[in-house]
């Protein structure tokens, strides 16, 4: 059930009734909820067309609109029309999702979603940047797969670069004890490994050896690489754990599992005749893409030193998703600066009919993390942030903020809340920015109890959660009426059949923020409702009746922080 979809449809009858033709009625809430009414606002333009009186032609929809859902209607204004739907009839829907497991969410056509994200490159530990890909992603996941999708996750980790050779040199030089140690902080064995490549030509002439023997599979290359590769691998689970996303090693498909695949791409590619040789590389010229000199830019696919580029693996990975896991979607969570690369990897993939007008492949770009003086992250030696020391930051400041405002909690109480409030805050950050832009990481907003935050949402539903303390009531079991009759309470029950709209607004485009805004509204009108209503010390109608808004207000709070990879706490 769509609220806002039963009015559209209703409202586009009528203006059809009436004599209009073309588009259908933009129906939009209202913009402030405590109204507690829906505002359509298509006549107008639907008047304009007609040549019509914009406020007749709303008093002519009126008398042709079918929805019994409505109390009443009335036109505002220069032609709006403000629906005010029946409270009796909301309290119904309200009683009905209260029930239901998918919150009144009804479940699209299934799809199978491949979801690409994360992906850091194993050479060195994950850092701060990679918080974007990785919270997004993992909120992707969770909605579709909420939404009844067959989600594939996909970790598409970069293991066969060029880098990889000055790390198997330096490995190699290393004895056994060394190993161990220095592979504990991936940053410095990368450096100490870069410091080597830097200062002795021959150790850098042998890392470009190691790169072609471990391509070309030579056994002890591909020994120490596996050993190299296994503890980093260990190093992300650990942070994925850390922060609660979902990943594991079995969505694990890294470049150098497309390996074998790539003399057969080129083989296709060059019997459906849009392979060129250009300067010794083997390209795929596109109309499509020319430089800023005007001249055709090529998507290389084998480098002329016989290496394989970026394009190819992600060539061979498009193969895969459609011919092996059939997708019907695939969202590439992947930073704006690859932006051209993904635009050639789907025109190519589309050029060789790896790709069709059913398969939906989409780049979900997104923007940089800043520090709070508008400067990239870098520590003061001016290597990356790593992304498991800032999850350690968070709970550490979670806990300072936790044992201030609760100090009578217990040592494990404490951790437990310290842990769910200092990463539910450090996703929310991510989270509820327009994906597409910079934003500024800031320790004292993000872990605010004020404002569009996590700890704000979160103490929202302890708020909750209390009242059926106090009460002594079991939310579960609890039955009886509602009954809607304060403007607050029909604010509020609006508000919470609005969760289809705002899970159906998210997948749009997947801006996560569009979710996290309708949880800070109805947080919001949520807490005017309880200022305005009391409950514990009504009568037994009305008691049990916002009891029961509290704990549709209560799921509802609890799956949408869900959905984006955030835990909530009974106490805080
Ligand atoms: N490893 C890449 C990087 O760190 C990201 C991979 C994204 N996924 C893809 N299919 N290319 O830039």
């Amino acid at each position: 059930m769509n609220l806002k979809t039963t009015i559209d449809d209703a409202v586009t009858k009528a203006l059809r009734k009436a004599g209009a033709k073309g588009s259908p009625a933009v129906v939009k809430p209202a913009a402030r909820a405590e109204f507690g009414h829906y505002q359509a606002n298509g006549v107008m333009g639907a008047a304009k067309k007609l040549g019509m009186n914009p406020r007749e032609l709303a008093a002519r929809v009126i008398e042709s609109l079918d929805l019994p859902q409505a109390a009443s209607t009335e036109i505002a204004g220069p032609g709006f029309i403000n629906i005010h739907l029946d409270p009796a009839y909301l309290a119904e829907e309200l009683a009905r999702v209260r029930r239901d497991a998918m919150l009144g969410v009804a479940r699209p056509a299934r799809q199978t979603i491949v979801v690409d994200y994360s992906a850091p490159n194993l050479a060195k530990e994950m850092h701060i940047g990679h918080l974007r890909t990785t919270a997004i992603g993992d909120a992707i996941v969770r909605i579709s797969e909420f939404l009844g999708h067959n989600v594939i996750r996909v970790n598409h980790v970069g293991d066969w670069g060029a880098q990889f050779g000055r790390l198997l040199a330096y490995l190699d030089e290393l004895d056994a004890v060394d190993t161990t140690t220095e592979l504990k902080d991936l940053e410095k064995f990368y450096q100490h490994a870069s410091a080597r490549a830097s200062a002795d030509p021959a150790f850098a002439a042998r890392a470009r050896e190691y790169v072609v023997r471990l391509q070309g599979g030579d056994a002890r290359c591909l020994a120490l690489w596996q050993t190299f590769i296994e503890t980093s691998i260990n190093h992300c689970q650990a942070v994925y754990d850390k922060m609660d996303i979902t990943l594991t090693r079995a969505d694990l498909a890294p470049e150098s599992s497309y390996n074998d695949k790539l003399p057969v791409l080129i083989e296709d590619l060059r019997q459906k005749g849009i392979l060129v040789e250009s300067d010794g590389a083997l390209c795929v010229f596109l109309d499509e893409f020319k430089g800023k000199d005007g001249k055709p830019l090529p998507a290389i696919i084998r480098k002329s030193d016989g290496g394989y580029p970026y394009m190819a693996t992600d060539l061979a990975a498009v193969q895969h998703r459609t011919q092996t896991l059939h997708a019907d979607k695939a969202l590439y969570v992947v930073g704006a600066p690859q932006t051209l690369h993904f635009q050639q990897v789907f025109a190519v993939a589309r050029a060789a009919g790896y790709l069709d007008e059913k398969t939906d492949f989409r780049h979900l770009p997104f923007g940089n993390i800043l520090r709070p003086d508008g400067k990239m992250f870098k520590t003061r030696e001016g290597a990356d942030v790593k992304l498991s020391d800032v999850a350690d930051e968070a709970v550490t400041r979670a806990r300072e903020l936790v044992a201030a405002k609760n100090p009578d909690l217990s040592d494990s109480d404490k951790d437990e809340i310290s842990r769910v409030v200092g990463i539910g805050a450090m996703k929310y950050a991510e989270l509820s920015k327009n994906r597409t832009t910079d934003y500024i990481f800031d320790w004292n907003t993000m872990l605010s109890f004020e404002g569009n935050t996590a700890p704000y949402l979160q103490y929202a539903y302890t708020r909750i959660r209390s009242v059926f303390k106090r009460a002594g009531v079991d939310a579960d079991s609890l039955e009886g009426d509602i009954t809607l009759t304060h403007e607050n309470e029909i604010a509020l029950a609006m508000k919470l059949l609005q969760f289809p709209e705002a899970l159906e607004a998210v997948t749009e485009d997947y801006q996560s923020n569009v979710l996290c805004g309708y949880l800070y509204e109805l947080s919001g009108i949520f807490m005017a409702f309880y200022e305005q209503c009391p409950i514990l010390k009504a009568d037994d109608a009305t008691r049990t009746s916002r009891l029961l808004l509290c704990d549709v207000a209560a799921k509802i709070l609890k799956q949408g922080l869900g959905l984006l990879g955030i835990s909530t706490v009974e106490q805080m």
